[in-house]
């Protein structure tokens, strides 16, 4: 991905709220926290199939809902070490749409 995206209505994200959109294949979740934004990869890098959209929000993180790794919203940080870091993007709000961008980040898997 590297143009910007538009995946969903800012209506459809409330604060407190999460939704999983499909962008060139890859699925990615994003959350509202308190009317900001975040965008992380949705399949969590340890089974690599569990959906990260059902996680536990944890502070600006969420936990995986099958071993509880959790990964940090802001830089896709894993709390279990660097192998398990993941994917974030940029995301933007314009005319009341959500709009994705390209990773924030690199990880071993990208
Ligand atoms: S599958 Fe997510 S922590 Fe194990």
């Amino acid at each position: 991905m590297t143009e910007f995206t538009e995946v969903a209505d800012l209506e459809e994200v409330p604060p407190g709220e999460r939704k999983r959109v499909e962008v060139n294949s890859e699925l990615i979740t994003l959350f509202n926290i308190d009317g900001e934004l975040f965008a992380i990869y949705d399949r969590c890098p340890h089974k690599k199939t569990t959906p990260l959209v059902r996680g536990t929000l944890n502070g600006l993180g969420v936990k995986c809902p099958n071993h509880g790794f959790r990964f940090d919203l802001k830089t896709g940080e894993c709390d279990r070490g660097a192998e398990w870091n993941t994917r974030i993007y940029q995301v933007k709000i314009d005319n009341g749409k959500i709009l994705l961008g390209p990773a924030l980040n690199k990880t071993s898997s990208s």
